[in-house]
């Protein structure tokens, strides 16, 4: 099935491939549709059979979904999970039955041992840290307060919980930053639009918006246009991940900041996949390189974008 729990749908690799069951977060924005291509298309060229399963971001589907590679007796599973808790009964599942897991993108919170080999996936909270020290340079000469809104990921995500972090660590060492308001947009153009609406109306004097992704900042700039204000120039604004149609508001003047989050991690992770498979050592954790792009270098960077 393309969604919900179930066991996924089948693609490619011989008699003798490796299986890899993948239970994805969901389809939610364009850094996720970007990663899940990376990993169908790197499963294929590695010869790996892929079972893929959308979880709609819905733990329960996830769970499911895990439950269901076990039974069948797959070689690995991975997984990106949707929320950061919750994990340790399916894979302590997992384990008895002998089945390695890779976490890919997002963490679990789990005090269990060994209940998976290694970690593959962003410095969220670094991210976070790039996203403030910007903002704190760029207002390094007002001493005016500086207010901001904050529109949060998934409620329980790592990248939430991490890009909270890591901005707020900074931005804290300064009095005149603060976060006026914060609300969950659960990661989607839909939840960043109604939710910068529901910001807007309630407050004028918004000086920055930190969005935790683009399609929320792209859903915002909406809602900041209808209001009849200038996105990039009444409201200063920040995102993460860094697809095309962020990079083209960048170019538009539209988007201030983007801290990238790179999605294409799906050649890396059949690699890993094709060592734990073969007993292998492999590091714990595993962090993407990602870079910071302003106004200025968005039209250059746009034709190589890759996601
Ligand atoms: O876990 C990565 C985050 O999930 C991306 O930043 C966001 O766009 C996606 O939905």
């Amino acid at each position: 099935t393309a969604c919900g729990g179930g066991g996924g749908e089948g693609q490619g690799g011989g008699d003798d491939a490796i299986v890899l069951g993948f239970s994805q977060v969901g389809a939610e924005s364009g850094w996720r549709t970007a990663n899940t291509e990376s990993i169908k298309n790197a499963a294929k060229d590695a010869g790996i059979e892929l079972k893929f399963s959308d979880a709609q971001q819905q733990q329960e589907n996830q769970i499911q979904a895990i439950r269901s590679f076990i039974q069948q007796g797959v070689d690995v599973i991975a997984f990106s999970p949707v929320v950061e808790s919750g994990w340790d009964t399916v894979l302590a599942e997992a384990k008895s039955a002998g089945i390695p897991v890779v976490l890919t993108d997002r963490a679990v919170e789990t005090d269990q041992k060994d209940v998976y080999e290694t970690f593959l996936g962003s410095d969220f909270v670094e991210e976070g840290r790039k996203a403030g020290q910007w903002l704190v340079e760029e207002y390094a000469d007002s001493e005016e307060d500086v207010n901001i809104v904050e529109l949060q990921g998934t409620t329980g995500s790592a990248p939430a919980i991490d890009r909270k972090e890591g901005f707020t660590e900074i931005i804290s060492e300064h009095d005149n930053f603060e976060i006026t308001a914060s609300q969950d947009g659960d990661f989607t153009r839909s939840g960043g639009q109604e939710v910068m609406q529901a910001f807007l109306s309630s407050d004028d004097d918004i000086d920055v918006l930190y969005a935790h992704n683009d399609d929320m900042a792209l859903g915002a700039i909406e809602s900041i246009e209808s209001a009849g204000l200038e996105p990039g120039e009444d409201i200063t604004i920040i995102s993460i991940d860094g697809i095309k149609d962020a990079f083209q508001a960048m170019a538009d003047g539209k988007i201030n900041l983007v801290v990238e989050c790179n999605p294409l991690i799906g050649p890396q992770l059949m690699d890993l996949v094709g060592k734990v498979h073969a007993g292998e050592e492999v590091e714990e954790r595993i962090t993407v390189e990602e870079g910071v792009y302003t106004q200025d270098e968005a039209e250059e960077e746009l034709p190589d974008r890759k996601y």
